[in-house]
């Protein structure tokens, strides 16, 4: 190891710390059931590039490839280390179990190679889709990863030192088993499910007692009529929400003001694991507190006669993390007295929700740095695309979440590629696309499955106390008299948004005037090649000095 690096390697333990510290890197398995081998990654939707962080506990060669069936056989792979000579990486390609050879496209950028306590760990960078016919084609779905490595510096054969792991690195969702999982399930119990189409059902009830604060940090669908069941949301309620019910929902009963959302399933989706260092927080001083569970039934059959029991089931512990999670909603206010319709037989029309987080600090001050790291999108049946744009100054600086071939029966929490930070002041605008070519009448916003929603539920942390954050536009603006479609469309955008910031005792604020900013092109997903005048040292030299600069502004503080 050179004297140098030595210096660093008690910075180390940070800049290489896991899902609180590296934004970029939020992901992270072990390879191998010893942890010996362990990758971190995380991508960047708006640049289409994936970035990976592989350490192992060797001072060798280390290797990781992505392969077709686990094995060498035509696996995309990239080999370096930390040899006598200063650092070595590149790109290759095995035809078979033989010793791969190195690719004429180099895809791969090396960020930086450091050995350090017996570990070396390596951080590199290509496009998730690359140009070259060589290059593993990375798509949303388990992909087998395999890994050797070595116990010296002479890439060579790597004996029993290698192993292969699935991993869906486009769709990651963590999951551990604690051995002493606690957890309780919020459900209904043989309620009926009426024979119409859509049907909600409320259950508002309290949480079993827990006299001092815990974090619920896995939500578990635990559903009886999979061919029914929707979605379901959590929601907590307002302190005067005082008695439990269960019944139809949106009837005026009081529960109907629960609408901070605490934990969500939709359909399609699966169990879901927050962050290592964040959980919802339950108990403790809340604990007297009511939640209302929603079920959203479709039954388009209408069938008759079904009992259901169906329900989340919630994993908490007394262990608890750094952050508080808090889900905002954004997108088009869902309820209200301003009705606005899409029009029939549009192929492509846009609903906008904007949140102009500005506002903010009328209701909370200080307001953090909000950071955002899951997603979920939601419309009804005419949705067709959602995409959630973040601005900065007035600029587009990101998605939050795009699904441009949105699908009503896939309503799944997507952990972003990133942790992506919403500075006070930023906004938020929420773009539904809907197809109502089959339609013969207006649709309106509204919560039957035939009118339409166009909402985000963004998941971040640390907690503020501010549940909803959504707009419609002021159609008391509109003049009466009809409009083509398109015209109605720029009519629409045009017009002011009333915005509704709501916090979790359920009291609204309304702002007017503001507007809608257009959201960018989604980057379309050609083909990158990655640029590969392969500089080992220099990139990662950079970082390093960047981290000295600023222990030494800490030092002097
Ligand atoms: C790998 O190395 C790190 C740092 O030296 C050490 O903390 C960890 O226990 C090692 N893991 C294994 C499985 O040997
Ligand atoms: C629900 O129905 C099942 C089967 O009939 C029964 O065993 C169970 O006790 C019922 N649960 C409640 C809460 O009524
Ligand atoms: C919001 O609710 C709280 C508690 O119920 C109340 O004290 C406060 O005045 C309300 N604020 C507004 C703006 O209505
Ligand atoms: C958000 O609020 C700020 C401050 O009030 C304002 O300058 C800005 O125009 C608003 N943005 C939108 C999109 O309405």
């Amino acid at each position: 190891m050179p004297p140098q690096l030595g210096f660093l390697s008690i910075l180390l333990a940070w800049t290489t710390g896991a899902w609180a510290t590296d934004h970029n890197l939020p992901f992270m398995e072990y390879l191998d059931a010893d942890r010996v081998v362990c990758l971190k990654w995380g991508f960047d939707e708006l640049q289409g590039d994936i970035t990976f962080q592989l350490t192992v506990n060797s001072t060798g060669w280390v290797g990781f490839g992505l392969s077709p069936q686990g094995n060498m056989v035509r696996a995309d792979i990239v080999m370096g280390g930390y040899g006598p000579a200063g650092s070595y990486f590149a790109d290759y390609y095995a035809e078979g179990n033989a010793m791969p050879l190195k690719d004429e496209e180099q895809s791969y950028n090396l960020l930086s190679m450091i050995e350090n306590d017996g570990q070396t760990i390596m951080t590199f960078q290509r496009s998730i889709k690359t140009c070259d016919e060589k290059d593993f084609h990375i798509t949303p779905q388990p992909i087998k990863l395999i890994y050797a490595y070595g116990v010296t510096d002479d890439i060579g054969y790597h004996r029993s030192r290698r192993g292969t792991k699935e991993v869906n690195l486009l769709n990651y969702m963590p999951r551990s088993n604690p051995p002493d999982a606690k957890y309780f399930t919020l459900k209904v119990e043989n309620i009926t499910v009426p024979s119409k189409k859509t049907y909600y059902h409320c259950k508002v009830m309290q949480l079993p007692d827990l006299p001092k604060k815990h974090h619920i940090y896995l939500v578990e669908p635990d559903i009886e009529h999979l061919d029914i069941v929707h979605h379901m949301l959590l929601y907590h309620c307002p302190s005067f929400v005082n008695e439990p019910y269960d019944k139809q929902c949106y009837m005026g009963d009081v529960g109907d003001a629960c609408f901070g959302v605490v934990a969500s399933w939709g359909v399609g989706g699966g169990a879901y694991e927050l962050p290592e260092n964040t959980g919802i927080p339950i108990g403790g001083e809340s604990s007297d507190r009511f939640y209302r569970l929603e079920i959203h039934y479709n039954n388009p059959q209408e069938k008759e006669g079904i009992t259901d029991s169906s329900g989340l089931r919630l994993y908490y512990t007394d262990k608890l993390r750094q952050h508080d999670v808090g889900v905002l909603t954004t997108g088009v206010l869902p309820v209200g007295q301003m009705q606005y319709g899409i029009p029939p037989r549009a192929t492509q029309f846009h609903s906008y929700g904007i949140c102009n987080t500005s506002l903010f600090s009328q209701l909370v001050n200080p307001i953090p740095d909000l950071q955002v790291f899951s997603v979920l999108l939601h419309t009804h049946l005419a949705g067709r695309k959602v995409r959630v744009g973040h601005f900065r100054n007035g600029k587009q600086i990101d998605f939050l979440g795009v699904n441009e071939n949105y699908d009503f029966d896939m309503q799944e929490i997507v952990n972003l590629g990133s942790i992506k930070t919403v500075k006070p002041g930023d906004e938020i605008i929420v773009e539904c696309t809907y197809n109502t070519e089959d339609r013969t009448k207006d649709t309106l916003m509204g919560l039957s499955t035939t009118d339409e929603m166009c909402l985000a539920f963004l998941f971040y942390y640390p907690a503020v106390d501010i549940t909803s954050c959504t707009s419609r536009p002021n159609t008391l603006l509109l003049s009466t008299t009809t409009a083509q479609p398109d015209e109605y469309q720029s009519l629409m955008n045009n017009l002011p948004q009333i915005q509704y910031i709501s916090d979790a005792r359920s009291n609204y604020s309304v702002y007017r005037d503001g507007m809608v900013r257009e959201v960018m092109k989604t980057p379309a997903a050609v083909c990158k090649s990655t640029n590969t005048a392969s500089r080992p040292c220099s990139s990662w030299m950079l970082k390093a000095g960047g981290i000295i600069l600023s222990l030494l502004l800490v030092a002097l503080m």
